[in-house]
């Protein structure tokens, strides 16, 4: 009898641990289920690990931007490929607003005068810019080259058709009103350029000569499209006290003509005030420059930005 007993209550033992071990199965069964099913309907975010070099360089770009305040968000003239020019440039301009560090390099203020020149973009097109920092080749000659008539000009000048056409005009214009405004220099070749500018350093010196004449191939009159104007009764350099003078600063836009070498602008332009030497850059251009009071490199390295 106690053996049948015993037996009994083993077994019932035995049905217990497995009706337990089957609730814990079933228990983990369904957490697993669960989860698998919580992944599938919204999986774990995967964070991409930037390799440790490109972190480096964004943080050193970042840095960088930084000590510019982060200027490139606020102008569409700031060049990337000039970051670290532009962070030198302030670094030695510590109190010049950042907007003016990015100008003053992309108009290459930072960089010597004639130390790593340009060829010239823009050729035979009135946007072209050739200064201390784009030259032009010595065989470089623009195309449609005229001459001017005589009846506003000395003999001999020629010029880009355009621009030619534009003097005409606008010479043609003030001289209703008897003014005499009369083309002295226009056009002027590569060879033409060496013998004026060593004129000019025998006789000055070439620091000197430097502040008031281009070196060959850097004078913007090899492109056809500057022209020095005179009155014939006043020599050129006196050409700011005439009344033509007058006319021309509230009439030259107009005809598409700039004041190349503006009074206020020296340290852009890299020349000295010059009344008498015109630009023809366009009407469109030349109402901008005029307005807005820039000099042609400042319109370049923030309009044109073709660097
Ligand atoms: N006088 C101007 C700067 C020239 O030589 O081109
Ligand atoms: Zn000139």
């Amino acid at each position: 009898m106690t053996t049948v007993r015993k037996m009994r209550i083993r077994i019932k033992w035995k049905n217990l641990i497995t009706l337990l071990a089957f609730l814990l199965l079933l228990t983990f069964g369904i957490t697993e289920l669960i989860v698998c099913i919580v992944k599938v309907v919204n999986p774990p975010k995967k964070v991409k690990e930037k390799p440790v070099a490109a972190k480096k360089i964004n943080t050193n770009k970042e840095n960088k931007l930084n000590k510019l305040d982060n200027i490139d968000k606020e102008i569409d003239y700031f060049n990337m490929d000039y970051l670290d020019r532009y962070v030198s440039y302030k670094e030695s301009h510590t109190e010049m607003p950042n907007k003016q560090v990015i100008k003053n390099v992309n108009m290459n203020l930072d960089t010597e005068h004639y130390k790593d020149p340009k060829e010239a973009r823009n050729k035979n097109t009135e946007k072209i810019l050739v200064n201390k920092y784009y030259y032009l080749g010595k065989d470089y000659v623009p195309n449609n080259l005229e001459t001017i008539s005589t009846r506003y000009a000395l003999s001999n000048m020629k010029m880009v058709k355009e621009a030619k056409e534009a003097f005409e005009e606008m010479a043609g214009t003030a001289k209703k009103e008897n003014l005499n405004i009369v083309a002295m220099s226009c056009y002027r070749s590569y060879d033409y350029q060496v013998n004026l500018y060593n004129k000019y350093v025998r006789s000055d010196g070439q620091a000197e000569a430097d502040t008031y004449s281009g070196r060959p191939g850097h004078s913007e009159h090899q492109t056809g499209l500057a022209v020095d104007v005179y009155n014939q009764k006043e020599t050129y350099t006196n050409f700011e006290k005439t009344k033509e003078f007058t006319w021309m600063q509230q009439h030259a836009h107009e005809y598409g003509f700039i004041l190349r070498f503006p009074k206020d602008k020296e340290n852009e332009t890299g020349y000295v005030y010059e009344s008498w030497h015109y630009r023809y850059v366009g009407k469109e251009i030349a109402k901008y420059i005029k307005d807005h009071d820039i000099s042609f490199e400042e319109y370049h390295a923030t309009i044109i930005k073709d660097w």
